[in-house]
């Protein structure tokens, strides 16, 4: 299974059956959400052949990770638990936040105080904030 999600507000779960090659998606979220993905399936298609959305709203931000996922080329770019060591800031809480609409280095410190110390993990946020918002949208189709 796949899941996807802006804790305590939005979740998409992904599942596709082997055999029948059926996909089911379970969507809890706001409007726009549940939206954006109801145009998507009007479309008919498989989730891997949807298109990337470009924006930078939370709901797409989610839908463009559960496309590169369903796509297998998702590809975050920070692999530890841990982000910030100074204030003991997890990956995740920097991630969420992001996805939450922190877009700048210092919204993210201010939201998450990650980077308000040393300053060596601003390096690991940025890669995090150019993927989620830049290089994440030029993920083409692997098929
Ligand atoms: S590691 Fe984040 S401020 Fe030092
Ligand atoms: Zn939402």
């Amino acid at each position: 299974m796949i899941r996807v999600e802006l804790k305590g507000r939005d979740l998409i779960e992904y599942v596709c059956d082997e055999d029948t090659k059926r996909e089911s998606l379970n969507v809890i979220g706001c409007a726009e959400l549940m939206q954006l993905i109801q145009r998507y399936q009007e479309n008919g298609q498989p989730v891997a052949q949807w298109e990337l959305p470009m924006g930078k709203s939370h709901s797409e931000v989610l839908v463009r990770e559960l496309i590169s996922k369903v796509r297998g080329v998702w590809n975050f770019p920070y692999p530890h638990d841990e982000l910030c060591h100074c204030r003991a800031v997890q990956t995740e809480t920097v991630d969420q936040a992001i996805i939450a609409g922190a877009h700048t280095a210092s919204a993210i410190s201010r939201v998450t105080s990650a980077s308000t110390a040393c300053g060596n993990c601003r390096f690991d946020i940025e890669a995090i904030l150019q993927y989620r918002l830049q290089d994440g949208c030029q993920i083409h189709k692997t098929n």
